[in-house]
């Protein structure tokens, strides 16, 4: 376990109301948070329950023992703490590595905070550069998608599973396209609004203007920076 991870989710932790609603993310750093949150709800420190974001958000407040709820019993939640895989100077985000970001997108705008918990590897002057831009694709769509997108001078793969043969098929059935852009993102907001204008498109990796603090971890402390 990554000590800088470890102090991100410590950080993050902090903020957890006593009672109420929240929004669990994804990922190895949030697996940190949500062990952490089991362990103050056994000892009564907060009564809070959950929104998973994804089937591995479920499975962990399920292993730590966190009250489920959903976005019909609590469509508006304090505040939502997830990962994520790059993070800009105005705080906008690429999501995704882990295929999860098309309800963790929902979950954060159901969410009246989004607290993103990441290790000092993760931030970057300009989105893109490295990481894939991930977007969720219909499966009856796909060969539609990677065309339109080729011809917005976008290269694309499609997403391979680990454990079993062909793409990945995420939480909602879909195909995960990454995207490789031919210089870094400008404006990710834009970017954003144009593929989703894509038919097929379901929802992209981009978050722009939802992250309201950042807690960063590093292998001595953490820091947090706010918008
Ligand atoms: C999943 C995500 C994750 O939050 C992101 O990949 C970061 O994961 P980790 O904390 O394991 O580095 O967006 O869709």
């Amino acid at each position: 376990m990554s000590k800088a991870k470890t102090n991100a989710a410590m950080s993050a932790l902090k903020l957890v109301p006593k009672k109420g609603a929240m929004g669990l993310g994804s990922g190895s750093t949030v697996a940190i948070f949500a062990k952490e949150l089991g362990r103050l709800e056994s000892e009564g420190k907060t009564d809070i329950a959950v929104v998973p974001s994804s089937y591995q958000a479920y499975q962990l407040a399920n292993e730590y023992k966190i009250p489920l709820t959903n976005l019909d019993l609590n469509p508006e939640l304090i505040l939502t703490v997830d990962g994520a895989d790059e993070v800009d100077r105005r705080l906008d985000l690429i999501k995704g590595g882990g295929g999860a970001f098309f309800q963790e997108k929902i979950v954060a705008a159901a969410s009246k905070k989004l607290i993103i918990v990441v290790d000092e590897s993760k931030l970057v002057e300009q989105l893109g550069a490295k990481f894939p831009t991930p977007v969720e694709v219909l499966p009856f769509s796909l060969g539609f998608v990677r065309r339109r997108v080729g011809a917005m001078g976008i290269d694309s793969s499609v997403r391979e599973a680990q454990g079993k043969l062909g793409p990945v098929v995420t939480d909602n059935g879909n195909f995960i396209l990454d995207l490789r852009f031919s210089k870094a993102i400008d404006d990710p907001g834009r970017t954003a609004a144009e593929l989703k204008m894509v038919p097929g498109v379901v929802e992209t990796g981009l978050f722009a203007g939802m992250t309201d603090e950042v807690h960063v971890g590093t292998d001595a402390k953490s820091y947090v920076l706010r918008k």
